[in-house]
Parts: structure tokens; sequence; C-alpha cells
């Protein structure tokens, strides 16, 4: 019998997946993966890049490249960031494979087994993974409609014994919970992170699909506040906004925290795919990037305009939701005393498939939420699929269920 590290005993595979196993016959209406639509991804411009490559920038795309990222593709995505106000000359990009990678191996810089952590509560189950992996003391601070509790935060913060290494935070469309932290939100958490030396991790993989310009303040990140004493090391990638296929992300981070995660990612895999490092490159520097978020930032937002009518028009009282304003996702509260793995079960087996709430719980615990995307489902079949979410739901709160 093989005896495993304690590392990997902490790894559970989750129920989910077993259910998700049942969730494969043939016209299921999917709400579940948080993936990109296929038929939305840039084939013609991906076709066109590679078709216009020399024969030397072909080769580049067959070979090991720098650990740290290809020198074009750093200094194209420099401009995309810059762009978007983030402070890249005072830090230095990394790039990974997906932004997984980088939250991966942020939590191996700072992480020794039962260093405590904060995160959210929901927290992106990925992280939730990778922390685990480390063997991090997981503390979780709920969120709220505007962001997290600033409040249980600075309770929890205050009474602490020993100093979380870090806190990972999606202020902007989170995943599971769609929500978008205000600028006013924003501030205040800086400030209440000001002074105290602990990292924050910023998982920016959303931002992009913003659903209305008003939002524009909102989504300033808080590496573009660039606050002065609180390192901020922030990840996004090219996932969602040309295809996670190309397993691209990258982090923008302190100088001294980027040599230690240099280091780290030489040991994992050396370095990023070159060939997809070549690709991105050309779709940042032709500019079709910004025509193509454009696109999908339009198709999106119609998805969720379909789900949030659908919503409103079938979901029986007493189960609550916050209008997503960009992102993939939302996020359904249902009354305490609905398990939503037993809605799951139902809504199965009448042909819909969502993601129950205890997948993005740190404890795995918290269960009456669902979350429901809409990223990867065209509009009639949100139309289909939400009346049956809504009947699944509605039997489970029957008290005769
Ligand atoms: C919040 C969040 N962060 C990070 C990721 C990781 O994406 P990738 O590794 O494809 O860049 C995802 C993927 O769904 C996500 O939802």
């Amino acid at each position: 019998m093989p005896v495993f590290s304690n590392s990997t005993n902490e790894l559970r595979t989750s129920e989910i997946r077993d259910l998700m196993s049942l969730a494969n016959k043939p016209g299921m209406i999917l709400f579940s993966g948080g993936m990109p639509d296929n038929d939305l991804f840039p084939l013609a411009e991906i076709d066109k890049i590679y078709n216009g490559l020399t024969p030397q920038e072909k080769k580049v795309a067959m070979q090991y490249g720098p650990t740290c990222g290809l020198p074009e593709l750093i200094g194209s995505l420099s401009e995309f960031l810059s762009r978007k106000g983030l402070p890249v000359a005072e830090n230095k990009i990394l790039i990974t494979t997906g932004s997984l990678q980088a939250i991966n191996i942020l939590a191996k810089v700072f992480i020794d087994p039962g260093d405590i952590i904060l995160t959210e509560n929901p927290c992106f189950i990925g992280a939730i993974s990778a922390f685990k992996s480390y063997q991090a003391d997981i503390k979780s601070i709920p969120l709220t409609g505007d962001g997290i509790n600033l409040v249980l935060l600075e309770e929890m913060l205050n009474k602490l014994e020993k100093k979380p290494k870090f806190i990972y935070l999606t202020p902007n469309f989170h995943n599971p919970a769609g929500t978008l932290y205000s600028s006013e939100t924003k501030q205040k958490l800086i400030k209440l992170m000001s002074g105290r030396d602990i990292p924050i991790i910023e998982d920016d993989a959303y931002s992009d699909l913003y659903f209305h310009d008003e939002d524009r303040d909102d989504l300033k990140t808080l590496k573009a506040i660039h606050p002065a004493g609180i390192d901020i090391c922030y990840t996004s990638s090219f996932s969602k906004i040309i295809g996670p296929g190309l397993r691209l992300g990258w982090m923008l981070v302190p100088e001294q925290i980027y040599a230690k995660c240099e280091l780290i990612k030489q040991s994992v895999d050396a370095c990023s795919p070159s060939f997809t490092q070549v690709i991105a490159d050309k779709f940042l520097r032709s500019g079709v990037v910004y025509s193509y978020i454009d696109k999908v930032r339009t198709e999106y937002k119609k998805r969720a305009e379909a789900m949030t009518a659908a919503l409103q028009k079938y979901l029986p009282d007493g189960v609550t939701f916050t209008v997503p304003r960009g992102g993939f996702y939302i996020w359904l509260q249902l009354p305490e005393n609905v398990d939503s793995t037993d809605v799951l079960k139902k809504a199965i087996e009448k042909g819909t498939v969502f993601v129950s709430g205890k997948t993005f719980d740190p404890a795995g615990k918290k269960n009456n939420f669902i979350r429901l995307s809409y990223c990867n489902t065209p509009v009639e079949k949100i139309n289909k699929g939400i009346p049956i979410v809504a009947d699944a739901i509605r039997e489970m709160m029957s008290p005769t269920k």
C-alpha cells in the first residue's frame, strides 16, 4: 500500500464530480461549467495569426522559453495592463500556465502547513484546493452584495493570534457569487488592510467582462489603486478573453515576491507554452483583443439578462440573488433548510445541472446556495432550463417533499 503525503490526503474528490457524471446525458441543459462557449472562440483570428507567423516565429513557438515568459508577450501584456491602469513599471510580470498556476505558486511561496490564510466565503474552488494542498488553515469571511463583509473581516483580523499569511480576494465579478465590490468597499478594505503587513492576492479573471460602462470606476482593481505599503499580488488570465485552452495567465507582483515565484515556477514546469504565448502576443498586439472582448461581453450580457428575467419570473418566494453586472455567474440563496445537493439531484432528473453551494465553502458545509453559469448556454436553452431549476427548488422547499 503506497503511503501518500499528508497534503495529498487533505484533498477529496467532490461529491459534485460524481453527480456531474450522471449529468452527461444527451439533452441535459448545463448551467454548471465556468468555461466560455465553444461557439464564441475567435477561431478565424487565431487561424490568421498562426498562418501569418514567420518560420522564425514558428521555431520560437516550438521551443522552451524563459521561465518568466516570452519577452514579446511580456511587452504586449504590459501595454494591455497599463491601459487598465495597472502599475506595471513598479512590479514584475510572471507568465503562468493559467492563472490557477499563479494562485498555486503564490500559495506555495507563502504557506507552511498550518498557516492561516483568509478568503471570502464563498470562494473559487480552484483556489480552495490550491490552499488546501499546502495545508493552509483557511478562515473565510462572508461576502455581502457589495463585497467582503468588512466588519467581520476586521473582527477576524483582531481576534487571530497568528498573523494570516495573505488574504485571497476576487473583487471584480466573483466566482461563484458574481459580486462586484463597490469603489467604496475597495477603499475601506485598503484602509483596513493598511499597516498590517498582510499581502493581498487579488484574482482578477473576469474584470474585462463588465456589462455596464457606468461601472468602470468600481472596476478599478486594488492593484490599480496602488495603495502604499500593501503588497498586492495581482493574478489574471487569457482564459476568459481568448480561450482557456491556451493555458496562459499571469501575475503582476512586487519584485521581491516575483523572485520567489520565478524560482518555484522553474521547478514546476520551467516555462508556460511558448506556442500559445506567441499566439496570445499577436492577439494583443494586433488590437483584435479589444474587439473580441466587446463581442463576448455583449453576448454574455444578453445571456445574463435572459437568465435574470427567467429567474425573476419563475423562482419561488424565499430564493434571492444579486443581478450580475458582469462575469459568468448568478448565485442563488435558498432558505437555510434547503439543501442544494437535493435540489441538484432533482434538477438532474429533470434535465438541468448546476453546481451546489458547498463546493465553494472552504469548510465544505454551507449548502443553501446554487451557482448558475450563463456563460456557456445560449438564450433559448436558458429560457428552457431555468423553469426546470425553479421547479426543482420549489419541490425541495415544499413541506411534503
Ligand atoms: C476566479 C477564478 N480565478 C482563476 C481561474 C483560473 O483560470 P485559468 O487557470 O484558466 O486562468 C478561474 C477559472 O474559472 C476563476 O473562476
